[in-house]
C-alpha cells in the first residue's frame, strides 16, 4: 500500500535533495582538484627499472636466472637455521629466495636505488622479516656470520675474497653463479638450464675447510698433514712406521686413508677426534 507524505514533508524532503546534490558536487569537484596532485601522481610515479648489463661499483649488475638461483640454494641446502648473505644483492631474488625458505637472509648492495627496488620486491613478497638489505660496499663489510654465501661477482673479485672466505667458520657454504676461486677447486659444480634441467648456467659450490695443516700428536705417534684447500696429504707415524696419507675436509669433517686404512673424524679447534676402519677411535691434539 503506497505512503503519501504531507505537503510540509516534501517540501523538507526536497530540501534535502538538494543539499544531497550540492555536496556531492563539490566532494567530485574537489576530487578532480586533489587526484591529479596527489593520488593520480603518487600511481604514475616511476619505479626504478634496472636494466640488466648496468654498471655497478665493481661489476655490473645481470640478474641470476631463477632456475640458478633455485640450484644455488639447493646445493648450499638451505634450511631456516642458516643465515645467507649476498655479496652484490642486485634486486635481492637469492636473499628473497633463501627466506623464501625460512632462512634469514641479508642483501649487501652498493647501488641504492637496487637496494631499494629489493626491498619492494621483499615487501611484495611478504618475506621483510627474514630478508634485508643494506647499501654497503661489499669489500667494506663484514660478512663473517653468514653460514652461507652466495655470490654472482667476478674471478677476480672472488680472489679478493678469498682470504677472508677461507677465515669463516669451517662448514660454511660458498655457492657462486659461474665463476670460480682460481685454485681452489669447487665441491660441486652444477650446470642447469634456464628451465631447470641440465644445462649451460653453472653454479660452484665450496665448503670452507677447517685448518689441519702442520703436526698433530697421538697417543702412539704423531700425524703430519700438509693442507691445500679440502685436500690432505701428509704422513702418520706410528710405533715408528710412516705411511703416507691423502683425504679431505668438509667443513670440520676429515677423512684420509693411510696405508690402506680409512680415517674420520671432526675437528675441533686443536683436536681431532674420530673413528677408523680397525673398528677403534683416534684422537689427535695440537
Ligand atoms: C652480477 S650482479 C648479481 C646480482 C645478484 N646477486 C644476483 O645474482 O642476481 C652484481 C651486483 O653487485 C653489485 N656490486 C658491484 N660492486 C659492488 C660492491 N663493491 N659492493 C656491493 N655491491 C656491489 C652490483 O651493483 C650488482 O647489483
Amino acid at each position: 500500500m503506497g505512503f503519501i507524505l504531507p505537503p510540509s514533508r516534501i517540501v523538507v524532503k526536497e530540501v534535502e535533495m538538494k543539499q544531497f546534490h550540492f555536496i556531492r558536487s563539490v566532494v567530485l569537484v574537489l576530487c578532480l582538484l586533489l587526484v591529479p596532485a596527489g593520488g593520480c601522481a603518487q600511481e604514475a610515479k616511476e619505479f626504478y627499472t634496472p636494466a640488466s648489463g648496468q654498471p655497478g661499483k665493481d661489476v655490473v649488475w645481470v640478474p641470476t636466472p631463477q632456475s640458478l638461483v633455485d640450484a644455488m640454494l639447493d646445493m648450499a641446502k638451505v634450511t631456516p637455521s642458516d643465515y645467507v648473505i649476498d655479496l652484490g644483492s642486485g634486486d635481492g631474488r637469492l636473499v628473497i629466495g633463501a627466506a623464501k625458505r625460512g632462512a634469514t637472509a641479508l642483501g649487501i648492495e652498493y647501488n641504492p636505488d637496487m637496494v631499494e627496488l629489493a626491498r619492494r620486491a621483499a615487501r611484495e613478497e611478504m618475506v621483510t622479516k627474514r630478508a634485508t638489505f643494506e647499501k654497503a660496499d661489499i669489500f667494506e663489510s663484514d660478512f663473517s656470520k653468514a653460514t652461507v654465501l652466495t655470490l654472482y661477482l667476478l674471478p677476480g673479485l672472488n680472489l679478493r675474497l678469498r682470504p677472508t672466505i677461507l677465515d669463516m667458520k669451517p662448514g660454511t657454504r660458498i655457492v657462486s653463479n659461474s665463476f670460480g676461486m682460481a685454485d681452489w677447486q669447487p665441491d660441486e659444480t652444477r650446470r642447469v638450464s634456464e628451465d631447470g634441467s641440465s644445462g649451460q648456467l653453472t653454479a660452484h659450490l665450496w665448503i670452507v675447510p677447517a685448518k689441519v695443516d702442520g703436526i698433530w700428536q697421538l697417543a702412539d705417534g704423531q700425524i703430519s698433514f700438509i693442507q691445500s684447500f679440502q685436500n690432505i696429504t701428509g704422513t702418520l707415524t706410528t710405533m715408528g712406521e710412516n705411511v703416507e696419507l691423502t683425504g679431505k675436509l668438509a667443513g670440520d669433517r676429515i677423512s684420509f686413508n693411510a696405508g690402506g686404512r680409512e680415517y674420520t673424524g671432526t675437528v675441533s679447534g686443536n683436536t681431532i677426534s674420530g673413528t677408523h676402519g680397525g673398528g677403534g677411535s683416534w684422537e689427535a691434539a695440537r
